[in-house]
């Protein structure tokens, strides 16, 4: 289990080029499913989700070469030849679950295991299952797994309760052999729902309306690979806005989508953080003027991203005055305020909400990543703190952010990583 030493460091200075969105590449990576055909897939970041999702595929059938000195990675989706999807790889990396529309559009069958919750909440899929179902899937889960069939998948009329960026991926990816048109209603609106529609545009699907709450997707008999290149990560690009701002430093962002930060953006200017866009990128400055305190609210996009809520509430411990941080997406993502706490911040929890004093000095400590961006949250904290701080389960942070420690080094942080057995 390998360990993050982060010193406190100077102001982080210079420039970071943003890698490909994991949350893109991992449903885009599920879609090669769909057709028996070769791909190519540039702009792949190399984390640990995504050699899972390698691992996966390869077991499907599946000629997968990564080739990560050009984050390339090229598919050859031969014939299925295994329809589940065990537990163990499943309990590693929940977007393991996204094959499920896929497999069952391609095969008539699919038998995945469910999804375990995690540390930010217990995941539910029922809209994932409510949705194949309208699209006339036979589904039963049962001892942890969920067995689906279907001869022929309908078009129908989806509604999703909740926003769901999982549920409407594997409907929208369903769909596109289905017989007839299927609409989604409610759908996630993030960019990486565009990406994927973007993806299976090429392979001839008939996809229109991604980007907003409805999306309609026209079944075709049959579709083909492509070749495309992944969005820039905007969760890795709001990691690296925060680092600018908490350390009050000065960093040229390149690669990144300010499109698809905005609400970041807007919350960073509202604590007095400089954002000018450039033509190389994002000129990030925390080193202008005195910071200052905002309230977070999370909600789906457009909304302020929940996976943007543990870096900015460590950002927020340090700026002047107190602040309140509300998640409304996922019912148990404060895992990292103990981890903050025990360096000095001082966060109250109440519910959904958290408030965060601010205006502190923090000091370094042994603290643990809770979770991918919570891990992300404690490294940004021990960038500033006094002292010494040593990071453990580290992981977490593995799985979501390409060259973490090299990015963070090459703007000057103090951060090591040293590998135990
Ligand atoms: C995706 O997870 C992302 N993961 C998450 O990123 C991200 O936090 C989340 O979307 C929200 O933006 C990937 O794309 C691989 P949801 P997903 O379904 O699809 C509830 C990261 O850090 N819900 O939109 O699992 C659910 O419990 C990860 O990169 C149901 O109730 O998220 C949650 O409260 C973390 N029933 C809320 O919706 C369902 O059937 C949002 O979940 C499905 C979801």
């Amino acid at each position: 289990m390998g360990k993050f030493i982060i010193e406190q460091s100077a102001p982080l200075c210079g420039e970071v080029e943003i890698s490909g969105a994991k949350n893109a590449v991992l449903p885009i990576m599920a879609a090669t499913i769909l057709a028996e055909d070769t791909y190519e897939i540039n702009d792949a970041p190399q984390l640990r989700d995504v050699d899972v999702m390698c691992r996966l595929l390869r077991q499907m059938g599946a000629e997968v070469e990564e080739d990560y000195t050009q984050n390339k990675i090229n598919i050859k989706m031969g014939p299925i030849t295994a329809e589940e999807v065990p537990y163990d790889l499943v309990k590693r990396m929940r977007a393991s679950f996204f094959v499920l529309g896929p497999l069952l559009a391609k095969t008539g069958r699919a038998k995945i295991a469910l999804p375990g919750g995690c540390t930010i909440g217990d995941r539910p899929v029922e809209l994932h299952l409510k949705g194949l179902r309208i699209l006339g899937a036979q589904i039963n889960d049962a001892h942890g797994y969920v067995e689906a069939v279907a001869d022929k998948l309908k078009g129908g009329k989806v509604y999703l309760d909740f926003p769901s960026v999982g549920a409407t991926e594997n409907i929208m990816m369903a769909a596109t052999l289905a017989e007839g048109v299927t609409f989604i209603e409610n759908a996630a609106q993030e960019p990486e729902i565009v990406d994927l529609a973007n993806f299976l545009n090429k392979m001839g699907a008939k996809i229109k309306g991604a980007g907003t709450d409805t999306i309609k997707i026209e079944g075709v008999e049959a579709l083909h690979g492509c070749r495309h290149a992944v969005i820039p990560d905007r969760i890795e690009t709001g990691t690296f806005m925060v680092a600018a701002a908490i350390s009050r430093g000065d960093i040229l962002i390149r690669n990144a989508v300010s499109d698809h930060v905005k609400p970041v953006i807007a919350k960073l200017i509202e604590c007095g953080v400089v954002i000018d866009e450039t033509d190389e990128g994002m000129r990030v400055r925390g080193d202008v003027n005195p910071l200052i305190a905002t309230d977070i609210k999370t909600l789906p996009y457009p909304g302020f991203p929940t996976d943007m809520q543990a870096q900015f509430m460590a950002l927020l411990t340090t700026v002047e005055g107190p602040s309140v941080v509300i998640e409304n997406v996922f019912e148990n993502r404060f895992m990292h305020v103990g981890e903050l706490n025990r360096m000095g911040a001082n966060i109250k929890i109440d519910g959904k909400s958290s408030m965060i004093p601010g205006g502190k000095h923090l000091y370094g400590a042994e603290v643990i990543c809770t979770d991918l961006r919570g891990g992300a949250a404690v490294v940004l904290a021990g960038l500033v703190a006094e002292g010494t701080t040593e990071v453990s389960e580290i992981y977490h942070v593995d799985r979501g952010y390409e060259k973490f420690v090299e990015k963070l080094t090459g703007l000057g942080a103090k951060i090591s990583r040293i590998d135990e057995e």
